[in-house]
């Protein structure tokens, strides 16, 4: 028995509560739906040994500060911006995230938003609910295929390829552009290197995002960016938000620089109700959903508790990402 508190940031399945409160003298569970206020992060985590998060959770210095007797902070995700990693190895706290079990459903949700802006399907749905399906015509709701077009993916990890696997299956044509070529990757999914974004874009019916965020990242796709893109095509994030530039966003929806966008990741998030790009017909937008499925949301939970529990045991958290 680890003699010492853990909180937890929201509710989670019973089987994973029941799994800490095995190991862990106390755990404490936050149970509002909305995330704790930063201040109220700071007093439930003061006095743990662990603490776990969600990507909406800022792990920052003046949180560390407030809980020096903090090991560790596994956060429930595969990336892990919200946290400052510096600041935590500075502390010696150990920070773990969730890799090798979200991958599939994260792609699933990008190939989910590819067909929906694509198909039209958010726009033609709400119309026929409105009322407005009335007499059928051939041009009624008109948009682009996707089977056949060219997929340009920014960022060939275990997402991205596993986008690229599906675009397999739709007989798409793929590009990837990345730091480094991966030859060992791309070989079996037949995507082809494209050393530099700015000239995969303009090759691209549909370019797909799968990078983390960092100082490299972010921005990365701004103005610039949207005008070298085809009219037609469509950008994809299931990433992060800031990785896309929000203003040239809306303004390449606007003045048709794309044909539309599925972002499942806002800059910033939550998307505020009054945003000028929920007033956008060709952007199909969901609240960072990439990885929920109940089969994987729930392997995702029992992986942050399995890492928090390694790592106030003494052992090796699985997933450290520094330690
Ligand atoms: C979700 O956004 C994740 O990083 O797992």
């Amino acid at each position: 028995m680890i003699n010492g508190r853990v909180f937890v940031t929201r509710e989670l399945a019973p089987q994973v509560i029941q799994r800490l409160r095995n190991e862990f003298s106390e755990v404490d569970v936050w149970e509002p739906f909305g995330p704790p206020t930063p201040t109220e992060l700071a007093e439930r985590t003061a006095g743990c040994l662990a603490l776990l998060t969600m990507v909406s959770d800022r792990v920052d210095a003046a949180l560390l500060d407030s809980a020096p007797t903090l090991q560790v902070v596994a956060n429930m995700a595969v990336g892990y911006n919200n946290v400052d990693i510096a600041a935590a190895a500075e502390r010696g706290v150990i920070i773990t995230n969730t890799p090798n079990v979200l991958e599939e459903t994260t792609a699933d949700m990008a190939f989910a938003l590819m067909l929906a802006v694509a198909r039209r399907v958010v726009e033609s749905d709400a119309d026929t609910r409105a009322g407005n399906w009335g007499l059928w015509h051939p041009g009624l709701f008109l948009g682009n295929d996707v089977h056949g077009a060219t997929l340009g993916i920014v960022g060939l990890g275990t997402i991205g390829s596993a986008v690229a696997r599906r675009a397999r299956g739709f007989d798409m044509r793929i590009k990837y552009t990345a730091r480094n070529r991966q030859p060992e990757t791309e070989a079996p999914v037949g995507a082809e290197f494209v050393p530099s974004l700015q000239d995969m874009l303009g090759q691209c019916d549909f370019v797909s995002l799968h990078v983390p965020l960092t100082d490299a990242t972010r921005d990365l796709i701004g103005a610039q960016e949207f005008g070298l893109m085809k009219p037609t095509a469509y950008l994809i994030n299931t990433s992060r938000g800031d990785v896309v530039n929000t203003d040239a966003l809306l303004a390449a929806l606007q003045d048709g620089a794309i044909a539309g966008a599925g972002i499942d990741v806002t800059a910033p998030e939550p998307i505020p109700p009054d945003h000028p790009l929920l007033q956008q017909p060709n952007l199909v937008i969901t609240p960072h959903l990439g990885s929920a499925t109940h089969a994987t949301r729930g392997r995702m939970a029992m992986l942050a508790a399995e890492n928090a529990i390694a790592a106030c045991s003494g052992g090796l958290a699985p997933n450290a990402v520094i330690g």
